[in-house]
C-alpha cells in the first residue's frame, strides 16, 4: 500500500507548455516589476539546457551568448554541478546559520583561497549579488565612520534599495528617490566617454567629483572592472588603481563588484582586478557563482568585515547548503576544465572575428571586450558615434533567427552584449560569426 507520500510522487503538478497559456499567465500573474524585462518582439520561452546550448519550446537549439545573463558560468545542467546539487538537497535543503554545516564552511574557504595572498579573507553568503552591494555599503560606512560612496556613471550594481542607489544607468532607476550619499564619476568609457580616450581625464574627473560632490571623507567607492549591463565598459590600464588611491587617501574603502566580471569571465583571471595592481577591500559575487542557483557572496579583508561584529546580520538564505555545494562544484569545473584558458583563447578569437565583420558593416562602431565579455556597438555614423538603437533592434532579432541569444545594452540599447558561458567552444565560433554576418547582411538588404 503506498503512503500520500509516495502517491504524490506519481502526480507531479502539471506544466502547461502551451505558448499562449505560458504567456497569459505570466502577463495576468507577474508584477509589472518582474514583467516588463522582455527584450524579444516575439517572447522566447525555452525548455532545455546543456553546456552552451538551449532549446525552446519547439525544440529549436540556440546558442546561449547570454548565459542566461550570466548565471550560467560553467554550462547548464553541467553534470558535476547536478550532482552536487541533488545529493545536498536530498541530503538537507537548508541549514541555518543559527547552525554549522559543512558545505558553506569549505566553499568559504575555497573562494577566500582565491583573493589575493597576504590578507585574511572572510565571506558573507548572501542570496543575490544586489544584497552583497547593499551589504558593502554598509560594512564600508560602519567601517570607516564616512557615509560618502563614490560610484561610477553608467554603472549596474543591482536592484535593492542600496544597489539602485548606486547603479548610474537611468533605465533601472526608479523614480522614488534614492538613498542618499551616494554621487557619480564619470565612467572612463574609451569609445564614448565624456573625456574621450585615456585615463588621466576620468581621475582628474574623479578628483573633482570628491572636491565638489562630498564632504572629502569618504566611505568607498563601488567600481565595476568590466560593466555589464552598461555595455560592456573595462576600466582602462591604470585607471582602478588611479581611483582608488584617491579613495583610500579621502578614508575610503576598494569595492569591486565581480559579479559578472568575476569567475574568469575576462578569461585572464578569475577576478576582474586581477589584471590590475590593486587589492580591494570588499568584493562582491553572485550570478555564476553557483551556476544558475541562486547565491551571492560578500568577500572581504577580515578586519574590515569585523567593523559590522556589533550586530548579526541574518540572510535568511544566507549559506545555504544546496546553492553552496553548487558554488564548490563550480570552482572545482572552472580548475579542471581549464576554463579560464577556454575563455581567453575562444574569447579572442570571437573578438578577431568579430572585428573582420566591423570592417564589412560600416554600422558596427566598435568591437570590444575580452575573454568571454564582449560587445558590438553600433552607430549611425562611425564619425559621430550617434547610437543606432533601432538597427540594433533589428539586428538582435535577426540574431534569435539565426540560432543565438544575446542581449542588446548600454544606455542607448545599441551595444549587443556576448557573456557566454565558459565552455563555449572554438567549434562555436564559425556558427555565431555566421549567424552575426547574416543578421548585419540582413539588415543591409532591409535598408
Ligand atoms: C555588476 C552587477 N552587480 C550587481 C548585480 C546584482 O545582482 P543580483 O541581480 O543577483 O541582485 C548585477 C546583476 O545583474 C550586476 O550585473
Amino acid at each position: 500500500m503506498k503512503s500520500t507520500a509516495d502517491a504524490n510522487h506519481d502526480s507531479p503538478l502539471a506544466v502547461s507548455w502551451d505558448r499562449d497559456e505560458i504567456i497569459r499567465l505570466r502577463d495576468t500573474y507577474y508584477a509589472t516589476t518582474q514583467r516588463a524585462f522582455v527584450p524579444y518582439k516575439k517572447p522566447l520561452i525555452l525548455k532545455r539546457g546543456q553546456g552552451q546550448y538551449i532549446w525552446d519550446e519547439h525544440d529549436k537549439r540556440l546558442i546561449d551568448l547570454l548565459g542566461m545573463n550570466l548565471c550560467i558560468s560553467v554550462g547548464h545542467s553541467h553534470p558535476a554541478v547536478v550532482r552536487a546539487v541533488q545529493e545536498q538537497v536530498a541530503q538537507l535543503t537548508h541549514c541555518t546559520t543559527m547552525f554549522y554545516h559543512p558545505v558553506p564552511a569549505h566553499f568559504a574557504e575555497e573562494l577566500a583561497a582565491t583573493m589575493p595572498a597576504g590578507h585574511e579573507w572572510v565571506v558573507h553568503f548572501t542570496n543575490s549579488g544586489s544584497e552583497a552591494v547593499d551589504l558593502a555599503l554598509m560594512m564600508a560606512r560602519a567601517y570607516t565612520k564616512n557615509s560618502d560612496v563614490v560610484s561610477l556613471r553608467n554603472s549596474y550594481h543591482g536592484a535593492t534599495y542600496g544597489a539602485q542607489g548606486a547603479t548610474g544607468v537611468q533605465g533601472f532607476r526608479h523614480n522614488v528617490g534614492q538613498i542618499p550619499n551616494i554621487t557619480f564619476a564619470a565612467e572612463p568609457n574609451q569609445y564614448r566617454g565624456i573625456f574621450g580616450e585615456g585615463t588621466d581625464p576620468y581621475l582628474d574627473d574623479l578628483d573633482r567629483t570628491i572636491s565638489y560632490t562630498t564632504s572629502g571623507k569618504l566611505a568607498g567607492m563601488i567600481i565595476e572592472t568590466v560593466q555589464g549591463y552598461g555595455g560592456i565598459i573595462p576600466m582602462p590600464p591604470g585607471y582602478m588603481k588611479g581611483a582608488f588611491d584617491r579613495v583610500r587617501a579621502a578614508g575610503g574603502l576598494a569595492i569591486v563588484d565581480e559579479v559578472q566580471s568575476g569567475f574568469c569571465k575576462t578569461g585572464e583571471a578569475m577576478w576582474g582586478f586581477e589584471a590590475e595592481e590593486v587589492v580591494p577591500d570588499i568584493i562582491i559575487l553572485g550570478k555564476g557563482i553557483g551556476n544558475g542557483i541562486p547565491l551571492g557572496a560578500l568577500v572581504a579583508k577580515k578586519h574590515v568585515a569585523d567593523a559590522m561584529d556589533g550586530k548579526f546580520l541574518f540572510h535568511t538564505y544566507g549559506a545555504n547548503p544546496v546553492a553552496c555545494a553548487a558554488g564548490r562544484a563550480v570552482l572545482q569545473v572552472i580548475a579542471q576544465e581549464g576554463l579560464q584558458e577556454n575563455a581567453k583563447k575562444v574569447g579572442a578569437e570571437l573578438k578577431t572575428r568579430l572585428l573582420e565583420l566591423k570592417e564589412k558593416y560600416p554600422i558596427i562602431g566598435d568591437v570590444r571586450g575580452k575573454g568571454f565579455m564582449l560587445a558590438i556597438e553600433l552607430v549611425k555614423d562611425r564619425v559621430t558615434k550617434e547610437p543606432a538603437p533601432e538597427e540594433t533592434e533589428f539586428v538582435f532579432e535577426r540574431t534569435r533567427e539565426h540560432g543565438l541569444v544575446m542581449s542588446k545594452s548600454g544606455t542607448y540599447r545599441n551595444v549587443l552584449r556576448m557573456v557566454p558561458p565558459l565552455c563555449l567552444s572554438m567549434d562555436d565560433v564559425e556558427p555565431v560569426v555566421q549567424a552575426m554576418d547574416r543578421s548585419f547582411s540582413d539588415l543591409m538588404a532591409k535598408n
